[in-house]
């Protein structure tokens, strides 16, 4: 008998240091997590941030939903889920505990539930559950400033695995005699990890897709990130540690006031571009001066204004490029409330991608 236990803003508070969750067999949520998620201003009190399934009193698999608000074109507020965790330890799979924490979470949300970078097996799954349908797909790009064989190859093939020492001697080599392709516009700019008030009334008059986030919700993702860069939690399924990473704010000025904003995450030299605002030409034109600093070897973006800049600016350049898809899906019944006419503008960094 399976027994699903929601925890919400609360009860999650201080839940990774308490014996329980010591005593479990694997680990639910990350401390860095649940610290992060019992801070989210568009979280409510009686939202539920993460189901548990208990299998007796052992723990069999659990389900985290990040909390998010949609504005309709009238002003209409509509508050859903981004599905974010799904994870059924292999001694319980294929017993259908994860379909139940999926019904748990479209009874707690009402149905508003989305999800986006899922894996082939949580897409069945969706799938199979006949609550979900197709929402939107971007065709995004990967870029790549240095060569990367040690990071990329040895997922792929044991022969590269095994010889990893010899494709990082071949990195460094290859990457001793590639310049930084092009240095980039100089801009006046400034790279910065807390929102002044330039760039918090910037954000505030420029703000304009359907997730709409202010300041105070940037805030909090920069100060409550999801990766440590001291440790990993234990026995954690999905990711909590980056020996290297930052997220940080760049904004570009002209006479003085700010023209363009981008929110970017680098993590272990990938850079993201999360949010932009502004005229996106200098977003893009000050890239090179962020991929030198940061030491980027690659970057993903699957926003089709941006990669369309990229094109027509041909900066930044890359060494080589890889096209890269990401699917959205959305339970009919939010889709349904949504209409016909939803403009689907989100950008890069909606979701929990902000955060990984
Ligand atoms: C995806 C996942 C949550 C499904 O959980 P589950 O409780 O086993 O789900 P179900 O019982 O409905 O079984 C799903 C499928 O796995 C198959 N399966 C059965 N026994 C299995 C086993 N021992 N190991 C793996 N899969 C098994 C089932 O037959 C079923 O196939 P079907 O869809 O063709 O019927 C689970 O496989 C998992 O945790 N995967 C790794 C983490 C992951 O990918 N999470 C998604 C992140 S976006």
């Amino acid at each position: 008998m399976i027994n699903i236990v929601g925890l919400n803003k609360l009860q999650l508070k201080g839940f990774t240091a308490c014996e329980h969750f010591q005593k479990l067999a694997f680990a639910p949520i990350s401390a860095f997590r649940e610290i992060s998620q019992t801070h989210n201003p568009r979280a409510n009190d009686d939202d539920v941030l993460l189901f548990l399934a208990y299998n007796a009193d052992q723990l069999a698999g659990y389900f985290g939903i990040l909390p998010d608000e949609l504005t309709l074109p009238d002003g209409e507020k509509i508050h859903f889920g981004w599905l974010s965790t799904l994870f059924v330890s292999e001694d319980f799979r294929g017993l259908k505990i994860a379909p139940q924490l999926l019904l748990a979470a479209e009874k707690a949300y009402s149905q508003n539930l989305m999800v986006t970078e899922f894996t082939p097996s949580a897409e069945r799954l969706y799938r199979k559950s006949a609550m979900f349908e197709d929402f939107a797909i971007k065709n995004g790009v990967r870029y790549y400033f240095q060569s990367n064989l040690a990071q990329i190859l040895p997922s792929k093939r044991e022969i590269f695995a095994k010889n990893k020492k010899i494709l990082k001697h071949t990195d460094n080599l290859v990457n001793t005699f590639i310049p930084y392709f092009s240095p980039g516009k100089n801009h006046l700019y400034k790279i910065s990890k807390s929102i002044d008030k330039n760039l918090d009334h910037f954000i505030a008059k420029e703000k304009k897709n359907p997730i709409g986030r202010s300041s105070e919700e940037f805030r909090w993702m920069l100060d409550f990130p999801w990766l440590s860069t001291e440790k990993e939690q234990p026995d954690y399924l999905f990711s909590s540690y980056s020996k290297d990473y930052d997220m940080f704010w760049v904004s570009v000025y002209q006479h003085q006031e700010i023209v363009s904003a981008m929110l970017c995450s680098a993590r272990d030299g990938h850079l993201k571009v999360l949010y932009y605002f502004g005229n996106i030409g200098l977003n893009v034109e000050i890239l090179p001066k962020i991929i030198k600093k940061y030491k980027i070897k690659m970057m993903t973006i699957f926003d089709g204004q941006i990669n369309s800049a990229i094109q027509k600016n041909k900066i930044p350049k890359a060494l080589y490029k890889r096209p890269m898809r990401r699917k959205y899906m959305i339970h009919s019944g939010f889709r349904e409330k949504l209409g016909e006419n939803f403009d689907f503008k989100f950008m890069d960094g909606d979701g929990d991608f902000s955060f990984t």
